[in-house]
């Protein structure tokens, strides 16, 4: 049976160095009670080398948040994949809805997934339309984001590519602003199609896709059951130990 993702995006929720930890040892000696539940957290880069010696040797993996899209230099701010292979990350949100608000274009997120895989770390690629018109235009922003991200994508990386598919206009809101069902189902079914376009069938076949916006412990299960998805990307109820918690029971087999 295919694995199950669920991924905290913290965002800037948790700051202290003392809280993060506490919550770290927390989730480690719950999440053992999820088997075949990947549960995997992206702190900010501030906490990543302070929480790798908790994580090691558990079954929570560390993550960051973002990505420089160079490898090295005069790039004052950045930090770069290799960096981040060092304080112990194992993954990267890559074009999140956050950053790419902040200016980061469809052609530094590319630059940025291939410094991830060139590091070797798994790169999460975040995807969402802004809005969802009647037309269904959105349906083109979403292939138009995928096929500028993964143009020239290794074919032998796409072990380490997972997709998260986020629309704007339901994050950081609650659980009745989530996407129904039916149309994450709709959606995640267009998203493999043009994977299968973009990397081939065989490819294509392996890589998770995940949804993101307002993923709470009220709609975490019914998602899961029939969105079709591998996953959840979540944000805000990701900051708060017992909502995690929760959601992490909604999506265990
Ligand atoms: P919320 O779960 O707060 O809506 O955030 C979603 C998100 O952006 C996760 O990356």
């Amino acid at each position: 049976m295919k694995k199950r993702f669920v991924i905290g995006n913290w965002k800037m929720y948790i700051a202290s160095p003392s809280e993060a930890k506490k919550f770290a040892l927390t989730l480690t000696r719950r999440a053992r009670l999820f088997r075949g539940l990947e549960v995997w957290v992206a702190p900010p880069f501030t906490l990543l080398s302070l929480l790798q010696p908790t994580l090691k040797n558990t079954s929570v993996r560390l993550g960051a948040q973002t990505v420089s899209a160079h490898k090295a230099g005069a790039h004052t701010g950045d930090v770069s994949a290799t960096m981040l292979k060092q304080t112990g990350a194992s993954f990267v949100l890559v074009g999140h809805s956050d950053r790419r608000a902040l200016g980061e274009t469809d052609a530094l997120i590319h630059e940025e997934l291939l410094q991830t895989i060139q590091a070797g770390l798994t790169a999460v690629l975040c995807i969402g339309e802004r809005e969802h018109d009647h037309n269904g235009s959105y349906f083109e922003v979403i292939s138009s984001q995928l096929s500028s991200a993964l143009s020239d994508f290794p074919r032998s990386a796409t072990r380490k590519l997972m997709i998260a598919y986020e629309p704007v206009w339901a994050i950081g809101k609650t659980a009745q602003d989530a996407m129904n069902p039916g149309e994450l189902q709709e959606m995640q079914i267009f998203i493999r199609k043009i994977l299968v376009d973009i990397l081939g069938r065989e490819s294509a076949r392996g890589v998770p896709v995940l949804y993101g916006g307002s993923i709470e412990p009220q709609n975490a299960h019914l998602l899961m059951q029939e969105g079709g998805v591998s996953g959840f990307l979540v944000g805000h109820a990701s900051a708060e130990i017992e909502s995690f918690i929760e959601i992490l029971s909604a999506c265990k087999k």
